[in-house]
């Protein structure tokens, strides 16, 4: 494993640059320290992603998502992804890094390689677990209703929009309301098209794995359209399924805390970036010093 990280420092495809982390979210993924015996008697340590439960029994959410749905979509679906994600990364150069990073570098800037998929849907599906509750939906409050109210009218008029993204995600994929706070140059992305407005709500939708890390957006809401997700409950009504979501399993509690961490994490990166900027400038002052004084010494010796 150290053979791996030591070759973060040349040229591999598949590793980021030097504070790639610094730029990533956590979801709180842990990598379980497997010990593997190998033939020649040594141990080789590995990493390996662990399927975490739903935060609340498979029943929890019921009527609204039944148990026999959370024991396929979870138990299989999910799973699935997990372990063939750890199939794929097993002493690749992937191995070490977290699942944003995996999902980060794997998406190739739209050329996906072939670890994205299982990658982003482990860690969709997480997000989708815990952007529900039982009890959930209403209304959200504090500063997420503010900027619900700035960014889409009303919340009347986000929720029209989050259920029409969903309804209209064609195929398979996922809709996500998330904070976008970046001016980051993402030319290679074709959905959504990043504009110059910063800091603010946006929905999106997206297809098959995808989701706004990518453009690096901070999710804070998602609902899988996956046929998988709703078909045992509702058949093939779609609408239904996003109506119920919306209505009676929306985690509003883990919007807003999403949203909390999200701008801290853009405060951060801001005060981060001034930081470098001065030392730019500093160093940009300190050359000209020099260039000034090595002038006077030549002119004084030319008289
Ligand atoms: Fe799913």
């Amino acid at each position: 494993m150290a053979a791996a990280t030591a070759s973060a420092t040349l040229f591999s495809p598949f590793l980021p640059s030097p504070g790639f982390h610094e730029s990533c979210r956590s979801l709180n993924w842990r990598t379980h320290k497997k010990q593997i015996a190998s033939k020649a008697g040594t141990v080789k340590v590995t990493a390996k992603f662990e399927l975490n439960p739903p935060p609340y029994p498979m029943n929890a959410l019921e009527p609204h998502m039944s148990r026999t749905t959370f024991e396929y979509h979870w138990g299989k679906h999910h799973r699935a992804y997990v372990d063939n994600l750890n199939k794929q990364i097993v002493g690749t150069e992937l191995d070490e890094l977290t699942l944003e990073d995996i999902i980060l570098v794997t998406y190739n800037q739209g050329n996906l390689l072939p670890p994205f998929n299982n990658a982003a849907q482990a860690w969709n599906h997480q997000f989708f677990w815990e952007s529900m509750k039982p009890g959930g939906g209403g209304q959200p409050s504090g500063e997420l209703l503010k900027l619900i109210n700035r960014d889409f009218g009303s919340f009347e008029a986000f929720v029209k929009e989050f259920k029409a993204a969903a309804a209209t995600q064609f195929g398979s994929g996922w809709a996500w309301l998330a904070y976008k706070a970046n001016r980051l140059d993402v030319g290679n992305a074709s959905n959504p098209h990043p504009s110059d407005e910063d800091k603010k709500l946006v929905i999106v939708k997206t297809p098959n794995a995808i989701n706004p890390l990518v453009w690096d957006y901070s999710p804070l809401l998602t609902i899988d359209v996956w046929e998988h997700a709703y078909y045992l409950d509702f058949r093939n009504r779609r609408p239904d399924y996003i109506s119920i979501f919306m209505e009676k399993l929306v985690s509003w509690e883990a919007v807003s805390s999403r949203l909390e961490a999200a701008q801290a994490q853009a405060a951060e990166r801001e005060k981060e970036e001034e930081r470098k900027k001065r030392e730019e400038e500093e160093e940009y002052q300190d050359g000209n010093e020099v260039r000034e004084m090595y002038v006077e010494t030549t002119d004084s010796e030319a008289d």
